[in-house]
């Protein structure tokens, strides 16, 4: 276990020398690793930090205005590049072109805002598994091993790059950033497209952001799920009053994992999820029908596609 309030010290030397005074830009999610290095380098260097946010339009309810309240202390730039992402995603349903869109689009804007800023340095929150995951060929992180972008930064400060997760979150702990922060369900970067099978448009969009804030409504306190979320998975024949209603079908999944490689479903009582479905076939038009995805990972994945 690392000693936080040492680490902490170290980093902050770390940052502030590597950095020689010029300008540092980062690119905050607000999941834990880059806020931590967004609070360490804010006390290494203070204004020389410009954090980029990329409101990609695919965020969950609420968490852009989120992200700027908790962060308004540091230089943040918030982009809002909503239009962009879904402009290059219309007509797109196969799943893996559209991460490499999402991924693709995003490290452009990034650049394009960093080439902005004038800044020096690139500041990077990998942590200790995205380095051995690459290095063994499990998954190949942007962020090991070259950069994708086309700007010559003088150099790289991956202050966190020593660390496991849960050491990250200790971290979280010692700098005192809010508990929300320590203990974010993962979110995947490709945000809520991942959560909408196949082609995206706006109303698929609206309706996933409403479910997913309601699925999180009902069971992230009373379950403390790993990872909960809500998807649109289809059209289904419904009935709401009179009316026959080809609508959209809702399908939440909530479930308890250790690392994401296997993960088993919550059994969640029959009376919340009956809630749950009343909840999102009232409060969201459009949806018909409400499923509840008792698969374990494998053969499911957590997410959609
Ligand atoms: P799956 O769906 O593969 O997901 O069981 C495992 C974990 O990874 C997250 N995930 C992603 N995270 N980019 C990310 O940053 C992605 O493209 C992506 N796909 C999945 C997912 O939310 C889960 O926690």
């Amino acid at each position: 276990m690392v000693n936080t309030e040492k680490f902490i010290e170290s980093a902050i030397k770390e940052i502030r020398g590597k950095a020689e005074g010029k300008k540092v830009v980062m690119a905050l999610s607000g999941g834990v690793d880059s806020s931590v290095c967004a609070e360490l380098a804010k006390r290494a260097i203070g204004e020389n930090l410009v954090s980029i946010y990329v409101d990609t339009g695919l965020m969950r309810k609420g968490e852009t205005e989120r992200i700027k309240s908790l962060f308004s202390d540091i230089n943040l730039d918030v982009v809002d590049a909503g239009d962009e992402f879904i402009d290059a995603l219309r007509g797109v349903s196969d799943p893996e072109v559209k991460r490499k869109i999402i991924g693709e689009k995003f490290i452009r804007i990034f650049e394009r805002e960093a080439k902005k800023t004038g800044a020096a340095y690139l500041l990077q929150g990998t942590i200790y598994p995205d380095v051995i995951e690459s290095e063994g060929g499990i998954k190949s992180h942007h962020n090991v091993g070259g950069l994708p972008y086309d700007i010559a930064f003088e150099g790289l400060i991956e202050p966190l790059i020593d660390l496991y997760k849960d050491e990250v979150r200790d971290v979280a702990g010692a700098l005192e950033l809010p508990l929300e922060i320590q203990h974010r369900m993962p979110f995947p970067g490709p945000g809520l497209a991942v959560r909408c099978v196949g082609e995206i448009t706006e109303e698929k969009i609206e309706i996933v952001r409403e479910a997913n804030a309601i699925a999180e409504e009902e069971l992230v306190e009373k379950f403390k799920p790993w990872q909960c979320l809500a998807a649109v998975i289809g059209l289904g024949t419904g009935v709401k009053g009179d009316v026959r209603l080809h609508g959209w079908i809702v399908s939440v999944r909530a479930v308890y994992s250790r690392d994401a490689m296997t993960a088993d479903p919550v059994e969640v009582p029959w009376e919340t999820l009956h809630r749950m479905a009343t909840r999102i076939t009232s409060e969201i038009p459009g949806v018909s029908r409400v499923v509840y995805d008792i698969t374990p990972k494998p053969p499911a994945t957590i997410e959609y596609e």
